[in-house]
Formats: C-alpha cells, sequence, structure tokens
C-alpha cells in the first residue's frame, strides 16, 4: 500500500497547475459589482482542500502519460485544463455555498457560512454568481465532451441534493437509496473532474469511463467518511459544525446500519428526543457499540478498493500513484 498519504505529497506531481489555480479563480471570479466582491473575497479568505482541481490535473497527467503522447505544443490544451481546474472549484464552491443555506450550516471551513456573515438572499445570489461564473468558463474551456458532462453533472448534484431533502427523518431509508444520493451529490462532481482533465487531452473513451468510475467510487467512499467524521471529527480539524447531519434530520450510513439491526427501536427514541447535544451523544456511543461506525469504515474502504482496480489498466506513472495515494488518503483524512 502506497505510504503517500498527506495531500501535498499527493499533488506533488500537479504542482505547478495547483499554485496557478488560485489566481485563475480569482479572475474568473473578478466584478465590478463591490457586493459580490466583498463575498467573493470572504469566500476566498480561507481554502479547501481543492481536490476537484487536484483531480482535473491528474486526470490530465494520466492521459498525457499513455502513449499516444501529448500534442506539441501542448499551450492550448494546458490553458484549457487550468482554467476548467479552477471552473470545477468554482462550481464546487457555488454548491457549498447553497448545502450551507439547505443544511442550514452556520460554519464552512473554519469560518460563519455566507448566509449567516451576509444573509441568505446575498447567499442565494452569490452561490448563482460562483455557478454562472463557473460554467460560463467551461464553454470557453471546454470541449464537446467536456460541455454535456459538466451539465449532466450539475442535474445531478441538484437531483442528489433535491432527494436527500425528501428522505430527511425517514427511518426507513434504504442503503440503496442513500448510496444512490451520495452518488449524485457528490461522487459525480469528483468523477467530473477527473474526466475533465483527461478530455481535455482526448482520451480514449474506454479509459475515460474508468476513470469515471474511479472517480464515483472515490467519491462514495470519500462522502461515506465525511458523514462518519460528522460524529467523530474535530470541529477545528473539519471547519464545519459536528453532528449537523442529525441537527437536520440527515440520516447517513452508520444511522441506517443501526436502524437495520436489533438496537433499530433504540435508536428511533434517539433520533426523536428533544435536546439535540444529549441526542447527538447518545447515538454517537450507541453507534461505536452497535459497530455501525466501524461499519461505514469498512464501506468506505471497499469503495477505495474498488476504486484503486480501475487503474488496473494504466500504466505506471507519478499520476497514477497520486490517485493511489489519494483514494487511501480520503478514508483517513480528518479534514
Ligand atoms: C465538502 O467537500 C462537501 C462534500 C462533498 C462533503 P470538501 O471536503 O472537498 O470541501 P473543501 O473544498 O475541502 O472545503
Ligand atoms: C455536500 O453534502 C454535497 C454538496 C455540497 C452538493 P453535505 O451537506 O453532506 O456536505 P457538508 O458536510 O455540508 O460539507
Ligand atoms: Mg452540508
Ligand atoms: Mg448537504
Amino acid at each position: 500500500m502506497t505510504q503517500t498519504l498527506n495531500l501535498a505529497s499527493i499533488y506533488a506531481p500537479v504542482t505547478s497547475g495547483m499554485e496557478s489555480v488560485p489566481g485563475i479563480i480569482r479572475d474568473i471570479l473578478k466584478t465590478p459589482n463591490r457586493r459580490i466582491e466583498d463575498v467573493v473575497r470572504y469566500f476566498l479568505s480561507r481554502n479547501g482542500k481543492l481536490l476537484r482541481p487536484a483531480l482535473v490535473f491528474l486526470g490530465g497527467g494520466l492521459a498525457r502519460s499513455l502513449s499516444a503522447g501529448a500534442p506539441v505544443p501542448a499551450e492550448r490544451e494546458e490553458t484549457a485544463e487550468l482554467h476548467l481546474a479552477a471552473a470545477t472549484e468554482i462550481f464546487h464552491a457555488a454548491t457549498l455555498i447553497h448545502d450551507d443555506i439547505i443544511d442550514s450550516a452556520p460554519i464552512r471551513r473554519g469560518l460563519p457560512s455566507l448566509h449567516v456573515k451576509w444573509g441568505p438572499q446575498t447567499a442565494v445570489l452569490a452561490g448563482d454568481y460562483f455557478h454562472d461564473r463557473a460554467v460560463v468558463t467551461i464553454f470557453r474551456y471546454g470541449n464537446d465532451r467536456i460541455i454535456p458532462l459538466f451539465l449532466k453533472t450539475a442535474g445531478e448534484i441538484c437531483e442528489g441534493e433535491m432527494q436527500e431533502l425528501g428522505e430527511k427523518n425517514n427511518i426507513n431509508l434504504t442503503e440503496e437509496i442513500h448510496f444512490e444520493i451520495l452518488r449524485k451529490k457528490t461522487a459525480s462532481l469528483l468523477a467530473c473532474a477527473l474526466q475533465t482533465g483527461a478530455l481535455v487531452w482526448g482520451m480514449d473513451e474506454a479509459r475515460a469511463e474508468a476513470l469515471g468510475r474511479y472517480g464515483n467510487y472515490f467519491g462514495m467512499a470519500f462522502q461515506i467518511t465525511d458523514d462518519r467524521l460528522d460524529f467523530t471529527g474535530r470541529e477545528n480539524e473539519l471547519g464545519k459544525t459536528l453532528g449537523s447531519d442529525l441537527g437536520e434530520g440527515v440520516y447517513t450510513l452508520p444511522v441506517i446500519r443501526c436502524l437495520a439491526s436489533a438496537d433499530r427501536d433504540k435508536v428511533v427514541r434517539i433520533l426523536h428526543a428533544r435536546n439535540h447535544g444529549k441526542r447527538f451523544s447518545m447515538l454517537k456511543t450507541l453507534l461505536q457499540k452497535n459497530g455501525a461506525l466501524e461499519y461505514a469504515l469498512e464501506k468506505a474502504k471497499g469503495f477505495v478498493s474498488r476504486a484503486k482496480a480501475e487503474l488496473e489498466g494504466f500504466p505506471e506513472s507519478p499520476f497514477k500513484t497520486s490517485l493511489l495515494g489519494l483514494a487511501d488518503y480520503v478514508i483517513r483524512r480528518e479534514r
């Protein structure tokens, strides 16, 4: 198993692109509107993990490492790759801004969420602005394989978020439906990012599809871990408040698992209790005792193995090594 488990070493083969991304993001979001400018500056004052741009570059690197070779000169592709990496992160930011309104989440990346700081009206419009600027950039730099992929993904994220709303407080939610929601709301964009980088360099369809499957499995492991961290993480590390899924009636994999066990009645009583703080600590204790948190970890590990298996057909390269390392990192992460 690879030992490259910190993000800086995983991103090492794509450092130059990653260093350029923040400047391009700022350029894309430039505006003469003072209020939008203030909101953009506030949001960009904290970086996330920048996973999605990293995936764009890693997908691009994988494509270039294939024997067909890259076009020379490759300036057009390099410019497209960089702008699409920035656009993917902006697109992701738009989903976070809206998601925090939907989830009534007070904190994002360690700061008050936009809707808390600026009010929901401004936050809705800011999310739209980010989304629109991302889409304009994707249309400008994407090709006839990338653009439809993004549009499909945008729709899937909406569907996933909407489906999650529809399943709130459902104690009969199945693992199957839950997984479909995770695939749409989270895994789809991670897969899209990786494929986008590959498609800039004209990767063949069969390999691009394998990358799409890697992205989907990776994304499932990523979101299952995120949901486990909502119980077991540390708030300063995560930059988000714990227990938010429970607070919103969003039942994630450990809860679904526990509901399907002999402890079902106990869980239901806890879920329906009034005091959130008490409910959270009781539920966490029960999930630990029941093995449901461990079960979620094992499921995530299963998705990681499936993700890695999709890379078997690719020749060895630093980009492939990073994607293997990223798959391991995703379940060990604490932020
Ligand atoms: C948060 O994504 C939303 C989920 C899909 C869980 P990230 O954890 O990648 O967020 P940042 O960009 O690093 O803040
Ligand atoms: C994030 O889902 C998915 C999208 C932003 C589309 P969550 O609501 O589970 O993620 P966090 O915990 O707010 O980051
Ligand atoms: Mg949320
Ligand atoms: Mg949400």
